[in-house]
């Protein structure tokens, strides 16, 4: 299974996304945070500004998106060419059918669930998707701490996922740094995202690599 790292940039300084990223160039992904004051009491920022981004991000870019209504507004960030776009199962109402857009469009589909959203609903749909993104914080905001009650929803997706002999990636987003990268590798995750973990370090790029090392075990 391929250790995956996304460095979200939600925590990085804005007035220089172009430097933020560039100290990134390291990672996988770029792990954007969409977020819209609906879907999560936060705004974050949008389409034209994602734009700039794929101009610039030395990395494919891990659109996540907080939003409300992603049936209407996701298939865009794919036009526009991010890699991998992630909605969330409690906001799409045809989730099914979005993943197929996503997936026409040339974007690997991403399905999200929120801490207390079970995934059993949604096991018969891997096939569907590329990722299942398994929150372990509430979505919202960076920083916060690491929700250890997520482990079991992370094993439950692996091992469905084997058993369907399937390639799903599975991702984590929230609270990972080296205090649990380890814990979600181990209970089978293969995608990290990482916030303040990455922007937070004096060395962004150097964090990048100690992280990818402790998921690798
Ligand atoms: C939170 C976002 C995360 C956030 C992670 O809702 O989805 O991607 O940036 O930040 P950290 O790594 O600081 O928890
Ligand atoms: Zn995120």
């Amino acid at each position: 299974m391929s250790i995956v790292i996304s460095p979200s940039i939600l925590n990085s300084d804005f007035s220089d996304l172009r430097g933020e990223l560039a100290k990134i160039a390291g990672a996988d992904f770029a792990h954007v945070d969409v977020m819209d004051n609906h879907f999560v009491p936060n705004l974050s920022l949008g389409l034209p500004v994602v734009e700039r981004i794929l101009e610039v991000s030395p990395v494919p870019v891990d659109a996540h998106l907080m939003i409300d209504d992603p049936d209407r507004w996701a298939p865009a960030y794919a036009e526009a060419g991010c890699a991998s776009v992630t909605f969330h199962a409690e906001a799409a109402a045809a989730p099914v059918k979005l993943a197929r857009d996503l997936r026409g469009l040339g974007a690997r589909a991403g399905l999200a669930l929120r801490p207390a959203t079970a995934v059993e609903p949604y096991l018969d749909l891997l096939p569907e998707f590329d990722m299942i993104l398994v929150m372990t914080v509430e979505p919202g905001f960076g920083g916060q701490s690491f929700i250890d009650a997520t482990l079991p929803k992370i094993a439950r997706t692996r091992k469905a996922v084997t058993e369907a002999g399937l390639d799903v990636w599975v991702q984590v987003d929230g609270g990972i740094s080296r205090e649990t990268i380890e814990r979600a590798a181990d209970a089978g995750a293969n995608v990290f995202v990482a916030g303040s973990a990455v922007y937070r370090a004096e060395d962004a790029a150097a964090e990048v690599d100690a992280l990818r090392d402790l998921a690798a075990g």
